[in-house]
């Protein structure tokens, strides 16, 4: 079974980790310095991601791990750590998200999980895309979750305004998370390798979940995954040669199959097409359907 060891040298690589403060994050930043990438990890605050980016720095001696800020749920912030990044990106670890919290918007009005963890996503992506396209072989890796399944796309009611539950969101921005994977995939060929995970139930941020009591949230902790094995599939995903464009990635690591409304290529072209009008993000470099 392939362990985090079997990462290939990255000497010369570029990695950017999403959320890399702490979670699943964290250790998918660290094991990336540890193989020798240059490792750019992005918090919402830096001075807490400071004592994050000392734990990865102290785990992988010599390592390029720089700090930057970027919020997903501002589209500013967005555009702003695109514009100041330099130099060709190898792996981009779309790996931040908000879950199961009650109905809030982004600052530029959407809602909340869906704004962060796709549309955010979405747009980091794509104002990336040409620091990707210019290392063959690029990958991008989109953390989604089995959740994606409890998602459904509803285009006349994308901000849930008249249906909100923090689950069934959470399960949305899953899916999205998932088509977009596919769609970039298929958009890309063979340009870059776009690829999913699922870290299986970890241990936490996310993990919070405000509907139980603080006891049963504890329990719950207890009996799922560390972080270090959340991160394993991401990994995978970023690192192995056995990895194809479009895998979907579970614990093990093992493929997952999508659930049959994440294959539905309609609904991801238009789901697509809507990101990048509501984004103002355009894949120009990768553009076959205009
Ligand atoms: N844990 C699980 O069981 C599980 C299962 C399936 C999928 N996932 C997925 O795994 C990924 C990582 O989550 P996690 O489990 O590690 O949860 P976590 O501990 O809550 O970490 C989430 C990370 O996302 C960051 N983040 C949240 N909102 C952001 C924003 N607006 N802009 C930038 N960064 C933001 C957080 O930063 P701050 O430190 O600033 O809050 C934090 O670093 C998520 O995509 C999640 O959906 C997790």
């Amino acid at each position: 079974m392939w362990t985090p060891d079997d990462i290939p040298d990255l000497t010369g690589s570029t990695a950017v980790v999403t959320g890399a403060g702490g979670g699943i994050g964290l250790p998918t930043a660290a094991r990336l310095a540890r193989h020798g990438a240059r490792v750019v990890m992005t918090v919402r605050d830096l001075a807490r991601g400071e004592a994050a980016a000392e734990t990865v720095r102290s785990q992988a001696p010599g390592a390029r791990v720089e700090l930057r800020r970027l919020d997903l749920a501002d589209l500013g912030s967005v555009r702003a750590f695109a514009a100041a990044f330099d130099g060709s990106l190898d792996i981009l670890v779309n790996n931040a998200g908000v879950g199961m919290i009650p109905r809030q918007t982004t600052a530029d009005g959407f809602e909340m999980q869906f704004g962060t963890n796709h549309l955010g996503h979405f747009a980091l992506t794509g104002l990336l895309l040409p620091h990707l396209l210019a290392r063959p072989g690029a990958r991008v890796v989109t953390v989604s979750s089995d959740a994606h399944s409890l998602g459904r796309i509803d285009f006349d009611d994308l901000g849930l305004e008249r249906h909100y539950g923090r689950f069934t969101a959470y399960g949305r921005s899953k899916l999205a998370n998932l088509m977009f994977t596919l769609e970039l995939q298929r958009r890309a060929g063979g340009r870059l390798l776009s690829v999913a995970a699922h870290p299986g139930a970890t241990a936490t941020g996310i993990m919070k979940l405000g509907v139980l009591t603080r006891p049963v949230n504890a329990l719950v902790r207890l009996a799922i995954q560390s972080p270090d094995k959340g991160a394993v599939p991401s990994l995978y995903a970023a690192t192995s040669p056995e990895v194809t464009g479009g895998l979907f990635v579970g614990p093990g690591p093992r493929p997952l199959t999508p659930s049959p409304k994440a294959l539905d290529e309609s609904v991801a072209g238009r789901l697509w097409e809507t990101s990048e009008e509501l984004t103002g993000v355009r894949f120009k470099a990768i553009t076959q359907h205009s």
